[in-house]
């Protein structure tokens, strides 16, 4: 698959929001239409080589579903469908909302669990993202000091997120874009 696949988990819809914006920086020609993954068959996101995945942090930092309290199903019930499979040669982007003010103390935190479920399974994970900007005391979404994705809060920093968008595309696309051209 030569184009970009865009997955997202969300609870009450600013995930989404973000993934359309995605799409809309990066156009038709670059990516697909976001899609919801608790309306996604792992066939479908398996199709790509090169994903770009969005999820909300919710209960205390874990991946988000059912059991976080969120109303729909999301990552947590789509992750099991992956056992087995083989992601290498695959590459992932990441971005994580959260609330840095609120939740200062697990800001973004379901990010690590997003990131260690494709690295597990053999993906390259691409993306990770500066710390600098945000003010929180702890994210376990952080690795080496950078966040393992793009982390973005649309609640106390809406302001700062096209910003964002546009220069974490600006640099994952080339590093999705191998992938891209292996594919075609
Ligand atoms: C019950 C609840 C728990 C939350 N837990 C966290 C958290 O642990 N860390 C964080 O950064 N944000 C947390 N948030 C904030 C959400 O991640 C944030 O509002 C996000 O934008 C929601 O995305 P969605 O609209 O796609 O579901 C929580 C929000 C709620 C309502």
């Amino acid at each position: 698959m030569n184009k970009i696949g865009i997955f997202f988990g969300t609870d009450t819809g600013s995930t989404r929001l973000v993934a359309k914006k995605i799409y809309g920086l990066l156009g038709d020609s670059l990516a697909d239409k976001p899609k919801n993954i608790n309306r996604t068959r792992v066939d479908e996101l398996l199709h790509y080589d090169a994903l770009i995945l969005g999820t909300p942090s919710y209960g205390m930092g874990e991946l988000p579903g059912l059991s976080t309290g969120c109303l729909e199903a999301n990552w947590e019930e789509f992750a099991p469908y992956l056992d087995g499979f083989d992601l290498s040669g695959k590459r992932v982007a990441l971005f994580g909302l959260g609330n840095q003010e609120r939740y200062s103390d697990r800001f973004a935190s379901s990010m690590i669990h997003l990131y260690r479920l494709f690295y597990g399974y053999g993906a390259e994970m691409v993306g990770q993202w500066i710390t600098e900007g945000y003010q929180f005391k702890h994210s376990h979404a952080i690795i080496d000091n950078q966040f393992v994705g793009l982390a973005l809060d649309q609640r106390t920093q809406p302001h700062l997120t096209d910003e964002r968008l546009q220069m974490w595309l600006a640099q994952i696309t080339t590093q999705l874009l191998p992938a891209i051209a292996q594919a075609a």
